[in-house]
């Protein structure tokens, strides 16, 4: 026993240096970790009787949120346009929540017709809408076109689901109170709309495509709560933070390798999908908020958006365009 103690002493006097380095790494990286981990939803809420509708619900953060809400007893419809994909999501969700009541319809956000086809279905079939939320989402994708010719991530993120919300409004004007949740980013910070070339035709890049789409995101719902005002339908928009997810699916294969290297080393630091799902839940359910609409959220709490985002000139411009983009005009 002394030798070890002996040993144990002599190896921590060599190493002193190395191991307060490890150990300050060490502290430092936890503490990363956890700073990262962001804000978590408190409510605890049951939601028996409500239904929620959720968008890009199979995989990411949209899944985590169609789980929370089946544990907390709604009625989940798991919007989503890979029907496989989101079958076996719904029957893990099923198991893990013990709520039979999670059911799987087809949307491709960018068909317009597929919008349409949902919203009419959920008109017809459903009594009430008590949460909707606006999560699907595509990142950095080359420049590829919808089924109606719009650019991708404009038509996917923003597009498709303006007309959805707005074929939708009745439905949540008759089930008030209700709650629209727009899952934005902050990558809208950087962004702009490029009222003269919508579409990015004259020089797409991805980058500015995606900025452009979220900040859309940010406008569309600081719009819509005005207009909703005194209806008992609530608007919010949030960034979820920065989560290990898919989203990156279109981005990693174009890296170099050693870009990828970093990235997934980063990623091991980022918020897991459980965490990235907390600002949604916050904003969709939490009871503080039921009088609030139009802000964005951040870590499960309120944030100032970019400048740009606060623009009621370009939110009024967006609508009235979007609207005659997706046939509402
Ligand atoms: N992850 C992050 O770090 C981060 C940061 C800021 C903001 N966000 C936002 O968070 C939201 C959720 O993203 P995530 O991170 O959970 O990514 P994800 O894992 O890639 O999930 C995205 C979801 O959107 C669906 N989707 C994509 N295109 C669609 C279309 N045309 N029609 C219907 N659904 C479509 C996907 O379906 P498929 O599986 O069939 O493709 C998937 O279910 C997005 O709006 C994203 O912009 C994420």
């Amino acid at each position: 026993m002394q030798n070890y103690a002996d040993n144990m002493r002599d190896f921590v006097e060599k190493h002193a240096t190395g191991l307060a380095v490890a150990l300050v790494a060490g502290v430092s990286a936890l503490a990363l970790r956890r700073w990262m981990s962001g804000g978590v939803c408190r409510s605890r809420v049951r939601l028996d009787g409500k239904t929620v509708l959720i968008t890009g619900a199979n995989c990411g953060i949209g899944k985590e949120t169609a789980l929370d809400m089946a544990n907390r007893g709604a009625k989940v419809i798991m919007a989503c346009r890979d029907m496989t994909k989101a079958r076996i999501a719904a029957d893990e969700i099923r198991q893990q929540s013990g709520n039979g009541n999670v059911v799987v319809k087809k949307l491709d956000l960018a068909s317009l017709q597929s919008v349409r086809d949902l919203a009419k279905e959920i008109q017809e079939n459903e009594e009430r809408l008590d949460i909707l939320i606006n999560n699907a989402g595509i990142m950095f994708c080359p420049k590829w076109e919808t089924e109606d010719g719009f650019e991708m991530q404009f038509g996917v993120n923003h597009l498709g689901h303006f007309l959805l919300t707005n074929t939708l409004l009745d439905l949540l004007k008759k089930s008030t109170p209700s709650r629209i949740v727009n899952v934005s980013s902050t990558a809208h910070e950087k962004g702009r709309i490029h009222f003269e070339d919508i579409n990015l035709d004259k020089d797409y890049d991805p980058y500015t495509s995606y900025r452009q789409s979220k900040l859309a995101n940010v406008l569309f719902s600081r719009e819509l709560a005005s207009r909703l005002k005194d209806t008992g339908v609530t608007v919010y928009s949030l960034h979820p933070g920065v989560i290990r997810t898919e989203l990156g699916r279109h981005l990693f294969p174009t890296l170099a390798m050693w870009k990828r290297i970093v990235a997934a080393a980063v990623m091991t630091f980022v918020k897991s999908p459980w965490e990235g799902a907390q600002t949604t839940l916050h904003c969709a359910i939490d009871e503080s908020l039921a009088n609030s609409s139009g802000l964005y959220y951040s870590d499960c709490a309120p944030k100032e958006p970019a400048p740009q985002a606060l623009d009621d000139a370009a939110a009024k411009r967006l609508w009235d365009l979007s609207a005659s983009m997706v046939g509402l005009a």
